[in-house]
Order: structure tokens, then C-alpha cells, then sequence
């Protein structure tokens, strides 16, 4: 049986990370540190908190007391850092909770992990850390190429700015200590758990509502569409036979505008849910500051060396989203009421 903490695993992809490690593995034990910020969500894990190879602990990754105590009271063998604060909006709008997390807790963390690995069999066997990390790191593309691990770093936004920062430190420990480190940096993930803050369940969520769908700018910027249960299977390769100290792109080719799955959206539920949801529901709306353009990942590296490529299609993949929404109306009511409603009424008041 091994160890692992899995921080942030009350965040959308966290929690589909776990619920999927633990229908595919018995030989593992998670622990799931959690700050639990607006973004956490403890019901995410319903399905898993009486499994007894589950233990939820309420936490700050910043918090090097209780980091230590989790070390101390269990042999990790694992850690996979999740844990950040990752919406761009929000990082616009108050920086520096963003360099708290994403730059010292990511510090914090492997800091202690060092410590304890340090101690375990003489520099050899032991902590491997694993740092979730972002296409965003990378900046903006034009019209064609793609990034690729070797890309330059050249993030725009405090949130892109400070999960750099944290790469940077997570690569300094792999350097200078040959500590076994890896980072995965993927494209825009999206699938059932997410906080209706992010594009696709914000346009679902509105929609049904019939509330305006707001687009930014022209609609034409371009992200690169992860389904989340693809991005688990690559932190699942990537963990177990990542080369030491490595980055891996994960990604599969699935760029797309803005407006083009906001059209998808809107056209599956007008045929399907309701017809008078449709395009006159789309508002656009002034652009988002320092708003990059285009993400596109190269996923060649962890398709050559680890054997890893997606296994949803995104025309697969925004249907069974949409349809796990749509089934799980009383999960979006949740995470809708209280403070989620303060703050967008106060960021789309221009709607
Ligand atoms: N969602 C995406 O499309 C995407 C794409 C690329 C990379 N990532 C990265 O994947 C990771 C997970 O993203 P997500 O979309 O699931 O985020 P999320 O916002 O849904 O979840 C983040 C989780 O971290 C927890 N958290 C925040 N600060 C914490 C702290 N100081 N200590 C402990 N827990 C804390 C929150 O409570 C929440 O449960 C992040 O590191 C993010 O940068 C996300």
C-alpha cells in the first residue's frame, strides 16, 4: 500500500484525479489536502468519502506545520499538487492570494518533500513529486505552431505569472537536488465537477437559466479542450513512469474558439432542452485585460515517451459534459447560491 497526498482534491480536477485513482487502483491511499476556498467543494467526492482508502484533510498548502504532521503520521510516497488558486478573472482582480498559493504553498510543499525524501532511503527511493501546471506558463500563439516543452516561459496574467513561478521552483529542486520531480502543463480542461466560474459550465449554467451568455471580446480566441478524465489518465502515466525531473505537455489537438462551444452549447440544449435557447442569448462583452489569444498544445513528447494521447474527441467529450450538468442540476444549484452570486453580479454587471 502506498502514500499519497493529493492537495487541491476538492477542485475540479482534484476530485475527478481521486474518485479516478481510486476505481482504478486498491493499492493506494490518498490523502486529500484541501484549504477548501469557494472552489472546493466536498460533494464532488460523495462517491468516495467512505472509502477507507480515503482521508479528507481540511488545509493550507502553506501551512509547513501541517504539511510536516502529514509526513510524519503517513509514509508518502507521492505527491501530486493540485492546489492553486486558477482563475484568471480573479487573478485580475486580486493578485496576490494567487502568489500565495500557487508560488510559496507550491514552495511549502516541496520543501517538506524534500525533507522526508531526503530521509528515505539515502537520496534514492521515495517522494516523487508531481506539479500540475498550465499551457498558460507559456504565453499567447499566434496563428499557427504550438507549444511545446521546450517553448519559452512567457506568462501574461498574474495567475499564468504565478503558476510559472511555482514551475520555476519545482524545476529548481530538480536541478540542484536531483529531486524526482515532475511537470505536466496542460490545455483547458473541462468535464463534469467544474465550478460554473469556468466558460463551458458558466455558458450551460446561464443558459438554462436564460440569462445572457457573455463572450469576451470577438469571441475568436482559441483554447486547446482537455476532457478532465483524459488529463487524470496522463497524471496517472506521467506519475508512474514520468521521467525524473520532466515536463509533459498534455494535450490532443483540440483547439476551438470560444464562440464556436459557446454555439455548440447553445445549439444541444436549444434542440434538446429547450428550444428558445439560442444565439440571441450571447452578449459580447468588453475583452479580458492582457487576454491571450491563442493556447495549442504539442502533445508529441508524452505521446513518444510515455505512450499517453487523449481518448475523447471534444464532440464526444461537450456532450457527455453537457449531459452530466444537465443530470446534476442540484450539484450547479449548489455551488450557484451565496457568494458565487455576489460576485458575478458585481463581474458581468455590464451584462
Ligand atoms: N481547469 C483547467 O482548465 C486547468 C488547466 C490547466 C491547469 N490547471 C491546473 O490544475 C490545477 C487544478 O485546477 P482546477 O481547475 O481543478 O482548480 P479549482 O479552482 O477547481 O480547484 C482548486 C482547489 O484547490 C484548493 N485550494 C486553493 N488554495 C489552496 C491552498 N492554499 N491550500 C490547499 N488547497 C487550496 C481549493 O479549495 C480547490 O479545491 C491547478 O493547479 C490549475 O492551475 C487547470
Amino acid at each position: 500500500m502506498k502514500t499519497m497526498i493529493v492537495t487541491g482534491g476538492a477542485g475540479f480536477i482534484g476530485s475527478n484525479f481521486i474518485i479516478y485513482m481510486l476505481n482504478k487502483y486498491n493499492e493506494y491511499k490518498i490523502i486529500n489536502l484541501d484549504k477548501l476556498t469557494y472552489a472546493g467543494n466536498l460533494e464532488n467526492l460523495r462517491s468516495v468519502q467512505d472509502n477507507e482508502n480515503y482521508l479528507f484533510v481540511q488545509g493550507d498548502i502553506c501551512d509547513s506545520e501541517l504539511v510536516d504532521s502529514l509526513f510524519q503520521k503517513h509514509d508518502i510516497s507521492y505527491v501530486i499538487n493540485f492546489a492553486a488558486e486558477s482563475h484568471v478573472d480573479r487573478s485580475i482582480t486580486d493578485p496576490e492570494i494567487f502568489v500565495k498559493t500557487n508560488v510559496l504553498g507550491t514552495s511549502n510543499l516541496l520543501n517538506i518533500a524534500k525533507k522526508y525524501w531526503e530521509k528515505n532511503g539515502e537520496f534514492k527511493e521515495g517522494v516523487k513529486y508531481l506539479q500540475v501546471s498550465t499551457d498558460e506558463v507559456y504565453g499567447s500563439l499566434g496563428e499557427t505552431g504550438y507549444f511545446m516543452e521546450t517553448t519559452p516561459l512567457d506568462p501574461h496574467s498574474p495567475y499564468s505569472a504565478s503558476k510559472t513561478g511555482g514551475d520555476l521552483i519545482v524545476k529548481a529542486y530538480a536541478d540542484t537536488y536531483k529531486m524526482p520531480v515532475n511537470i505536466t502543463r496542460c490545455s483547458n480542461n473541462y468535464g463534469p465537477y467544474q465550478f460554473t466560474e469556468k466558460l463551458i459550465p458558466l455558458i450551460i449554467n446561464n443558459a438554462l437559466n436564460k440569462k445572457h451568455l457573455p463572450v469576451y471580446g470577438d469571441g475568436k480566441n482559441i483554447r486547446d479542450w482537455l476532457y478532465v478524465e483524459d488529463h487524470c489518465s496522463a497524471i496517472d502515466v506521467v506519475l508512474h513512469k514520468g521521467n525524473p525531473g520532466e515536463v509533459y505537455n498534455v494535450g490532443g489537438h483540440n483547439e476551438r474558439e470560444n464562440i464556436y462551444i459557446v454555439k455548440t452549447i447553445i445549439g444541444y440544449l436549444g434542440e434538446n432542452v429547450d428550444s428558445s435557447i439560442n444565439d440571441t442569448l450571447i452578449k459580447y462583452v468588453e475583452d479580458r485585460k492582457g487576454h491571450d489569444r491563442r493556447y495549442g498544445i504539442d502533445p508529441e513528447k508524452i505521446k513518444r515517451e510515455l505512450g499517453w494521447y487523449p481518448a475523447t474527441s471534444f464532440e464526444i467529450g461537450i456532450k457527455k459534459t453537457i449531459k452530466w450538468y444537465l443530470d446534476n442540476k442540484n450539484w450547479m444549484e449548489n455551488v450557484t447560491s451565496g457568494d458565487y452570486q455576489n460576485y458575478y453580479s458585481s463581474m458581468y454587471e455590464k451584462i
